[in-house]
């Protein structure tokens, strides 16, 4: 292991391989704390001929590589597993009697066995000028999307993702998850920003499409198969992304309704008047007291609601005007001015930052035919009540369940608090019952390793055995995230 480090040091530099407990811990712990591993080091390459290296390194080495970018994922797939003793080697050198026939198909990478090394792409930093002509721009992979927004903003356009962590998410985790975020009824998730990649495949070599031609049919479209391929396939190094001309929000406003039937169809009204509508975010009353208790934010609106819409449009007012005729908007608090829409936001965007203060949640992030998403959420309490019920962690009154998410896409997020975060009974409940609603286990967040075992739920056999050949195909020798994705 010293020999692997001293290689890597060698390649990036020695203060950017961290190796020391108190500096890994933050490299090894997910946001949610829910998920935490081992590794040997954190290795924070500066270029992407310092990434072909750090992987060719690995590699030699017999070391795994965990590509990080701003940590905030939420399935677990940017941090290494927990490391395993190695097995016992029989006494007798024989393997043993009940090993299985291998199964058909690709063979299994090789078991690597140093270890894993976290590959932050931190310092991929560069952020170049914006094509306004184009409407493009080529970002590093570190490349925060609040850096990446403010860029594309100064130069008047839109980039066409946003999420609460936009502070810290960076934009190769963001194609490597496919993020969808606030405004993924607008412009589409990251998938369709992408206009190519540069990217380090396992054998160090580098491919790199970032001339940004909007029409070019030569062959497959390598950038696209990276994204939400969630770091097993390569490490995105930099992207070619595509720009939109800058919309002000004209209005925001936020709705009592009683209950996610009510949301949902007045989401489709707001639609159908106001061809400028950017978001369409749901929530309950459970989240706001919550966000309210952790942040001391006032009541929303002077009456409280079971739940609550919040949309935001953009453009002339006069699609601002057309709604006032929806009569179950008489209510609603509406702003105009930026504060304004801030202060209700709020209430929406606070809601993971309060419910991981309240403890270590189960995140589920399923998405479900609009059309069938009040008979999911009704049969949802119920279903992990008795999932969580004498589940370790699970107090007397029973689970805390949060449903909250981008309901214009029909995404869903399902929290829940109190079992132990070591159960995965109430995860596996949620993601049956969103399966059997015709629903995915995954809206945004991807799979990760806290879903690996339930990606059948939403792919079948054979989509999952291409997806395998294309792992051994690219990454032959297992070295990219093992464990994230596919099992
Ligand atoms: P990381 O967490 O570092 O990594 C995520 C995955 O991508 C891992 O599998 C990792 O191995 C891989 N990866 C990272 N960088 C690279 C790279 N350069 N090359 C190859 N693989 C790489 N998600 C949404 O979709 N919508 C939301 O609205 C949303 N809101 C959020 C709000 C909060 C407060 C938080 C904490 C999270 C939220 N997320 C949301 C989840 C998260 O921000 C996204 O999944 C984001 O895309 C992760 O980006 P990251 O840079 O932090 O990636
Ligand atoms: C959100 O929409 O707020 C996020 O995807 C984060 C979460 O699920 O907590
Ligand atoms: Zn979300």
């Amino acid at each position: 292991m010293p020999s692997l480090i001293r290689d890597l040091a060698s390649e990036v530099g020695d203060e950017h391989v961290l190796t020391e407990p108190d500096m890994l811990v933050g490299y090894t712990t997910d946001w949610t704390r829910r998920y935490h591993g081992d590794a040997l080091c954190a290795v924070r390459p500066g270029s992407v001929q310092e990434v072909t290296a750090v992987l060719r390194a690995c590699a030699a080495h017999g070391a795994t590589v965990i590509p990080q970018g701003g940590n905030t994922g939420l399935v677990g797939g940017s941090v290494p597993a927990k490391a395993r003793a190695p097995a016992p080697v029989p006494a007798n050198g024989r393997a043993p009697a009940s090993v299985p026939a291998a199964a058909p198909g690709p063979r299994p990478a090789p078991a690597r066995s140093l270890g894993a090394v976290v590959l932050s792409t931190r310092r991929l930093r560069e952020l170049g000028p914006v094509d306004t002509l184009g409407a493009q721009v080529t970002a590093g992979a570190g490349v925060t999307i609040a850096e990446l927004r403010a860029h594309a903003t100064a130069a008047g356009l839109e980039y066409g993702v946003n999420l609460a962590s936009r502070d810290s998410a960076t934009v190769g985790g963001t194609i490597a998850t496919n993020a969808g975020g606030i405004v993924a009824i607008r412009y589409g998730a990251t998938r369709s920003q992408l206009l190519g990649v540069e990217a380090v495949l396992a054998d160090g070599s580098v491919i790199s499409r970032l001339s940004g031609l909007a029409a070019d049919n030569a062959g497959y479209d390598l950038a696209q198969l990276l994204v939400g391929s969630e770091g097993t396939l390569a490490v995105i190094t930099a992207a070619r992304l595509r720009l939109w001309p800058a919309e002000s929000a004209a209005v925001t406003l936020l709705a009592g309704v009683d209950g996610i039937a009510a949301a949902a169809a007045l989401y489709a009204q707001i639609r159908s008047l106001a061809p400028g509508l950017r978001a369409a975010e749901y929530f309950e009353a459970a989240g706001v007291e919550l966000v309210r208790e952790i942040t001391g934010l006032p009541a929303p609106l002077s009456r409280p609601a079971p739940a609550y819409l919040l949309a935001e449009i953009s453009g002339s007012t006069d699609d601002a005007e057309r709604l006032a005729a929806i009569p179950s908007l008489e209510q609603a608090a509406v702003a105009v001015d930026a504060p304004g829409r801030a202060a209700l936001w709020a209430y929406r965007e606070r809601h993971t930052e309060a419910i991981s203060t309240a403890g270590i949640p189960h995140k589920m992030d399923v998405a479900i035919p609009l059309t069938r998403i009040a008979a999911f959420r009704a049969e949802l309490d119920e279903a992990v009540r008795d999932a969580a019920d004498g589940a370790a962690g699970t107090g007397p009154s029973g689970p805390r369940v949060f449903v909250f998410g981008h309901i214009g896409a029909g995404n869903l997020h399902v929290n829940v608090l109190g079992p132990d975060p070591a159960d995965s009974a109430v995860d596996e409940t949620v993601m049956r019952l969103a399966a059997a609603h015709g629903g995915t286990i995954s809206a945004e967040h991807g799979i990760g390793r806290a879903k690996a075992a339930l990606l059948h739920l939403s792919r079948s056999q054979p989509e999952i055995a291409a997806m395998r050949a294309v792992k051994t195909a690219l990454d032959p020798g297992g070295l990219l995230n093992p464990g994230v994705l596919l099992r």
